[in-house]
């Protein structure tokens, strides 16, 4: 069988370290760079459903809601009411390409509190906002600090983490992420109650607190081996590499790293050279797993849980206990990537959760498009209305442990150093990219596709998951500054790396891999 398909990738040393607590914590409180992009995630659906909010800056999407005549699927029909989700992609978007600079020269923690820090002015202006203007100023601002979040926390737990742990230690940012989320939506379950505008205030501008909470852990945070050797730190790095890992016995890792930063220095220009024949692999995943993990539709039930279950006939507390419920199960789900993915590999998540998602999404579809069919007039029962949330649970489970943590993981990990800043910086525009697609055009696709929304995402689903299983090569277990040779050794992206980028060995690898 082709070389694609095979596990463990022939010549590939394999480090086998312990896990110390020195690691442990650095990557715990990196993690909480999740949390800013996790929070914002979980706050906006919620927000977006609460009517005094909606009466106060979309005063027209209120008075539609409030119509309970009109067609279900376009009840929240609005495309000024999305903007307000999706102008913090644009925005995080943007931020994302100045940061790979950041995070390159200057080491991935000035990038994270960097990130902490305009996410917190941004809550201000959206907790004290008086109008449209600064509620939208405050979002960019998140936006902002998300890109800069986003860019450089899985590149850092990346680099921190042990080789053979480092897909359970990556898929900490995944955790932060939904946790935030988690967070987000139970706070909006209390604040949703209240009455006049205190409630939705109280909701944005407690966005204030995950991001001191990376503002001083970046502080606090060392940098990587990989970052202060690309700085001209060897020393330092040398000394990190071994407090991190917990021995003296580091040589051939450190030289790894060294070798690696030295064949980056002939590398002026990442952004020009990320498109060399030779990172052709590197490119195109960075590009099609973002896009791919959007496509999945994930941020349907993230942005828009609370409206989807309004839609389907449950009341507005109600609907936000459903997010709730929804959102802790992708929480506990994720564990099990956590858990499974450096022993199982990345593909095996990947092709398992596509499944899931696959059969759920087009169960949901049928049974919307029986209970509403093309005019979305109609009602639906009490146990229907249960089984779709069911069956929205075992979606989101799928989602948890593959496509939600592998979608930053593998991009982060993929990328020799000289090109993985812009690597990653593409990975994160590209997210933001269709994060804001998705969120912009969903309650007008819902509109106009109907049920059909959820084929849509089916088909990408079914052909993301063939994807993985013709070009993803297994990349568990690699070192980080090795991963050339899984590319070599791949039945397709092995014509584009050069026999130098790997050393000895090439031909012996290649023979095996055919
Ligand atoms: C995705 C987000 C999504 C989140 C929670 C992340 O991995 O990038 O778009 O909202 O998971 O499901």
């Amino acid at each position: 069988m082709a070389g694609g398909f095979v596990s463990q990738t022939p010549g590939v040393r394999n480090y086998n370290y312990k896990l110390t607590p020195k690691v442990f914590v650095t990557c715990f409180i990196g993690a909480f760079g999740g949390l800013i992009f996790g929070y914002d995630l979980g706050i906006s659906g919620g927000v977006t459903s609460m009517e005094p909010f909606l009466e106060e800056f979309f005063p027209y999407v209120y008075k539609k809601m409030k119509n309970a005549h009109e067609n279900e699927y376009c009840r929240f029909d609005s495309q000024l009411l999305t903007l307000f989700t999706s102008s913090l992609y644009v925005a995080a978007l943007i931020s994302s390409l100045f940061a790979s600079t950041i995070t390159r020269v200057f080491g991935r923690k000035w990038s994270m509190f960097l990130g902490g820090f305009t996410f917190f002015v941004g809550s201000a202006f959206n907790g004290f906002a008086q109008n449209i203007a600064m509620l939208l100023i405050g979002r960019i601002l998140l936006g902002f600090g998300v890109g800069f979040a986003n860019q450089s926390v899985p590149v850092y737990l990346s680099e921190m983490a042990p080789p053979n742990l480092r897909g359970a230690f990556n898929n900490g940012f995944q955790v932060a992420i939904i946790f935030g989320i988690v967070v987000a939506t139970i706070i909006n379950y209390f604040t949703a109650q209240m009455k006049g505008n205190i409630g939705w205030r109280i909701s944005l501008g407690l966005a204030c607190v995950p991001s001191v909470m990376i503002m001083i852990g970046a502080l606090i945070l060392p940098d990587t081996p990989n970052s202060l050797i690309e700085r001209g730190y060897t020393e330092e790095a040398k000394q990190m590499l071994q407090s991190i890992r917990g021995t003296t016995e580091v040589e051939e890792e450190f030289q790894d790293l060294v070798d690696a930063s030295e064949e980056s220095k002939q590398v002026k220009h990442p952004w020009k050279n990320i498109l060399l024949p030779r990172y052709r692999p590197q490119l195109i995943m960075t590009c099609f797993i973002p896009f791919f993990q959007q496509l999945t539709g994930i941020n349907v039930i993230t942005f828009y849980a609370p409206v989807l279950f309004q839609t389907l006939g449950f009341g507005s507390k109600a609907s936000l206990l459903s997010a709730m419920v929804t959102g802790i199960i992708e929480l506990l789900c994720t564990f099990v990537s956590v858990f499974t993915v450096d022993r199982f590999g990345r593909r095996i998540l990947f092709l398992q959760g596509g499944i899931q998602m696959l059969i759920s999404q087009i169960a949901i579809g049928a049974m919307i498009g029986v209970k509403f069919g093309v005019a979305g007039t109609g009602n639906i029962g009490k146990a229907d209305a249960n089984l779709i949330v069911a069956l929205i649970c075992i979606y989101v489970a799928g989602f948890a442990w593959s496509w939600g943590p592998l979608g930053w993981l593998v991009p982060s990990e993929i990328s020799p150093l000289e090109i993985r800043s812009a690597a990653q910086a593409i990975n994160v525009a590209v997210n933001m990219f269709f994060t804001f697609l998705v969120a912009q055009l969903f309650l007008t696709m819902l509109c106009h596709m109907k049920f059909g929304l959820f084929f849509f995402f089916a088909f990408f689903v079914f052909i993301m998951t063939i994807f993985i299983y013709m070009m993803l090569p297994e990349t568990k277990n690699v070192p980080i500054e090795e991963m050339n040779r899984v590319w070599k050794a791949h039945w397709f992206w092995g014509r584009f790396i050069p026999d130098e980028a790997v050393g000895k060995g090439v031909a012996e690898m290649q023979q095996k891999s055919v």
